[in-house]
């Protein structure tokens, strides 16, 4: 039985993980500073669960940080927790460094003094990063695992920086880590600030559907499950010291994926509008995720038209849930992202 801290664990792929992985025979202990971005409702249905455990704080916190290291006994900590979203970073780059970079640096130093007493046996960390590290592709070619990291954004550029970190303590102290970096999730619980949720939340409220610069962006889109799945067999076969790219081998341009909602939702394209473009907008992301399929064995299985239609109709029986979201503090950030763009 392994004794896991997830960080973050109340935000989108967090709380998607510890639901994937609560009834494998593990303890959970779920570290997270309730953000905007964190909701405890996401974990509504396991929250009593004796192998689970939740505690509020922040991976920044180093007294926080050892207490929940120590008082569970972790022995394998998966760091889900950031600042994830790019257009907050471009209007408020600090609080991105602050808890991807020195979040994940407290983590590493505190649970590298606790676990050497045994010589890291036993012990994992997974960093959880993303394809945007790597930077932009042109017209061909995908991200490999040894593409040179170019971060773009204040976002991926704090991303970027603790992957760096994570393999320096790997390097220098035989720290037990593994990097995982995977492509754009969609799905349940993803918060109304990311493409996906946003376009489907607008196109039910009647509001106009903002489509950055021409459209013509492409991401390499996975379902939030494959990710999880991805997650937990590198937590089983991972080798330390390995970077593993994850992706769905499905990218699309922006404006074909607003189409696609539209036309599940049954609402004209006419509610589509072109917007300013985002600064510094990374034109297209495709992963080369040959590596973990071949060493590791995983495989994405659902297939991107069916999980499209299975999140839109998540959204269209979860109203409650981003109801209460789009009403309190995301409304101000909507103005200020969105007026008069
Ligand atoms: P999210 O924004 O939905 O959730 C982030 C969670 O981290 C929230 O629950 C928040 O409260 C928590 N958190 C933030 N700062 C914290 C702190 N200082 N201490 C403790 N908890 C803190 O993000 P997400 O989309 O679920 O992404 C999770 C991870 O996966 C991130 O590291 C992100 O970079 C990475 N990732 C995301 C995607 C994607 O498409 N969403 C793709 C690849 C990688
Ligand atoms: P996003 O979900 O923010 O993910 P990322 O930028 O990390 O890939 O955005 C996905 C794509 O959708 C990206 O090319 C920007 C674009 N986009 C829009 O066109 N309009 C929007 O309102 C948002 C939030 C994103």
């Amino acid at each position: 039985m392994k004794r896991i801290l997830v960080t973050g664990g109340c935000g989108f792929i967090g709380s998607n993980f510890i639901k994937h992985i609560i009834d494998q025979g593990n303890f959970v202990c779920n570290l997270d500073n309730l953000t905007y971005a964190g909701n405890l409702e996401n974990l509504s249905d396991i929250a009593g669960k004796r192998n689970y455990k939740f505690v509020k704080g922040d991976i920044c916190d180093h007294k926080t940080v050892r207490k929940t290291l120590a008082d569970h006994k972790i022995d394998t900590i998966i760091n889900f927790a950031a600042e994830s979203h790019v257009d907050r970073s471009i209007l408020g780059p600090e609080i991105f460094t602050r808890t991807n970079v020195l979040g994940t640096q407290v983590l590493l130093d505190i649970s590298r003094e606790l676990w050497k007493k045994n010589s890291f046996k036993g012990n994992k960390f997974i960093q959880v990063s993303t394809d945007e590290v790597y930077g932009s592709l042109g017209k061909i070619g995908k991200f490999r695992e040894d593409t040179p990291l170019t971060a773009n954004s204040p976002y991926s550029a704090s991303k970027a920086s603790a992957d760096l970190l994570v393999m320096a303590y790997n390097h220098t102290f035989d720290y037990p880590a593994v990097i995982s970096r995977c492509s754009n999730n969609y799905g349940p619980y993803q918060f109304p600030e990311k493409f996906i949720p946003l376009m489907i939340i607008n196109a039910l409220s009647g509001k106009r559907l903002p489509v950055y610069g021409d459209g013509l962006n492409v991401r390499d889109w996975l379902h939030v499950e494959d990710h999880c799945s991805a997650i937990a067999t590198i937590l089983k076969k991972g080798k330390i010291g390995e970077v593993y790219n994850i992706g769905g081998n499905n990218e699309w341009k922006n404006i074909d994926v607003v189409k696609a909602i539209l036309r599940y939702l049954d609402q004209p394209v006419s509610i589509l509008e072109y917007v300013t473009d985002r600064l510094g907008h990374d034109r297209r992301y495709a992963m080369d995720a040959k590596k973990i399929t071949r060493e590791l064995g995983w495989r994405p299985k659902h297939k991107f038209e069916n999980g499209l239609k299975d999140t839109i109709k998540w959204y269209l029986d979860n109203e409650d849930w981003w109801k209460k979201i789009i009403s309190g503090e995301y409304k101000n950030y909507y103005k200020k992202m969105y007026k008069g763009r």
